[in-house]
């Protein structure tokens, strides 16, 4: 049994969804463990692009299993539009499984997260606004509503209305906005329910089940580290677990059950929403590294703010989520430029910083120490084996893995599946 979790080691987007893919082939059940509809996972295969926000990367495949375990909030709307464009696209989604014990998201969560950014005005977070803060809130407040609610017409009555009264009062008292319409709601979501009733299962049977098989399993994180809730830039954050640990609580396996954790990291720095980066680029290189590697939010198209590679935080990555192996992504993207730049530790005052601090005050007090390296002029889109890498290119990722203190095991230089190189 091989047990296998791919989590993100910056701030999301690091190319998670396509080393997903890429390993998808040698497993044999792939699952989504936290998050919701705010991720956006591109893959791409025989040129055509998918671009996946529910459900798991590994869905290309027809004989996978996916599975989105009850870490997820599920938006079961967003669930069915998903589903349909992969069936548009030749997709079977048969294989798809989801949690009867993950949370809903309802109209009102996308409306109060929306709500709740304008108010902070230039203090807000920059959320997605798929409504997972206020899905997550009422889960710590016990009053979320199950998948396994909506399989229950009575349950789902009782408690939606329940729930509707709360918010409405908020919606029209604080907000002075339009109540949202009871019964409306109530048949609209009954009406997914039937529609999605063929894919509920108690997924943590299934993948306990596979692992006890000796099957392969692969847990597919959304999200990156930095984007933790505990560990990760507070309050700039999500509201979900994207870290390894996530993973026990989200598709509830115990923790002997996990045999290697794959981090993936771009070979440079992104960042969508607000919230402190250090190394963030204000110049021609991070439009160049912007408008080269097209760095534009799958999920709302914003521009994604670009920077170089911070060893400071993904060494905190790897000690946070036990990573044993790095996937090191768009490495063509930095080819053309003359030097590359790494931040190996950060400055405050006369103090050298290599532990990624807690408080965002004494962070915006640091400034990052860089090593700068010679840069790579040849395309490496078409190398498929590590020895086909410019020299630059190679020495470049060797000093992140010095850096870093785990093996860079996996490479990627395009977004096509076959632009993958197993080291
Ligand atoms: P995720 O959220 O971590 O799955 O990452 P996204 O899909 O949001 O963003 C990564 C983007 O980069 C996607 O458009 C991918 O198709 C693309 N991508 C992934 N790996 C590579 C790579 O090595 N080179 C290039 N040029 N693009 C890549
Ligand atoms: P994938 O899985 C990048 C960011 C938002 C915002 C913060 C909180 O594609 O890597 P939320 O809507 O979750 O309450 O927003 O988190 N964010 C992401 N950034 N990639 C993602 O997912 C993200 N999901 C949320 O931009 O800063
Ligand atoms: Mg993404």
């Amino acid at each position: 049994m091989s047990s296998v979790v791919i989590v993100g080691t910056q701030w999301g987007d690091e190319g998670k969804g396509k080393i997903t893919d890429y390993l998808a082939e040698r497993s044999d059940i792939v699952m989504r463990y936290q998050g919701g509809s705010n991720a956006g996972h591109t893959v791409e295969v025989d040129g055509k692009q998918y671009k996946l926000h529910l459900v798991p990367s590994g869905i290309l495949y027809p004989d996978k299993q996916c599975l989105i375990g009850h870490g997820v909030v599920l938006d079961p709307e967003e669930l069915l539009q998903e589903i349909e464009m992969l069936v548009s696209q030749g997709v079977d989604v048969s294989n798809l499984r989801i949690s009867d014990r993950a949370h809903l998201v309802f109209p009102y969560h996308k409306l109060l997260d929306g709500l709740e950014e304008d108010k902070k005005g230039a203090n807000d977070i920059g959320t997605t606004r798929k409504g997972i803060g206020p899905a997550y809130m009422d889960k710590s407040e016990r009053i979320g509503i199950r998948v396994c609610d909506l399989m229950n017409e009575d349950v789902f009555r009782d408690k939606l209305k329940a729930n509707l009264q709360k918010k409405n009062e908020i919606l029209t008292k604080i907000y002075g906005k339009e109540p949202f319409d009871a019964d409306e709601m109530i048949d609209r979501y009954l009406g997914y329910g039937r529609q999605l009733s063929c894919y509920v299962a108690d997924t943590t049977v299934i993948v306990y089940q596979a692992l006890k098989a000796d099957k392969n399993v692969l847990f597919e994180g959304a999200q990156g580290t930095l984007l933790d809730i505990d560990i990760g830039t507070y309050p700039y954050v999500t509201s979900s677990h994207p870290i390894a640990g996530g993973v026990c609580v989200g598709a509830g396996i115990g923790p002997t059950m996990i045999h290697k954790v794959v981090g993936v990291a771009k070979s440079y720095t992104t960042r969508v929403g607000k919230g402190p980066f250090p190394t963030e680029l204000f110049d021609e290189i991070g439009q160049s590294i912007r408008e080269k590697g097209r760095e534009y939010g799958t999920t709302t198209g914003r521009p994604r703010r670009c920077g170089w590679f911070d060893a400071v935080i993904v060494s905190f990555s790897v000690r946070v989520n036990g990573i044993t192996d790095l996937a090191i992504t768009k490495l063509d993207t930095l080819a053309g430029l003359e030097t590359v730049k790494i931040c190996t530790a950060y400055r405050r005052g006369s103090e050298i910083i290599e532990n990624f601090p807690a408080s965002l005050e004494f962070l915006s007090e640091c400034e990052p120490v860089y090593e700068e390296l010679p840069g790579w002029d040849k395309s490496i889109e078409k190398a498929r084996t590590y020895d086909e890498l410019p020299v630059n290119a190679i020495r470049y990722i060797e000093r992140i893995e010095e850096l870093c203190g785990a093996r860079v095991s996996i490479l990627s230089v395009g977004p096509a599946r076959e632009q993958t190189i197993i080291r």
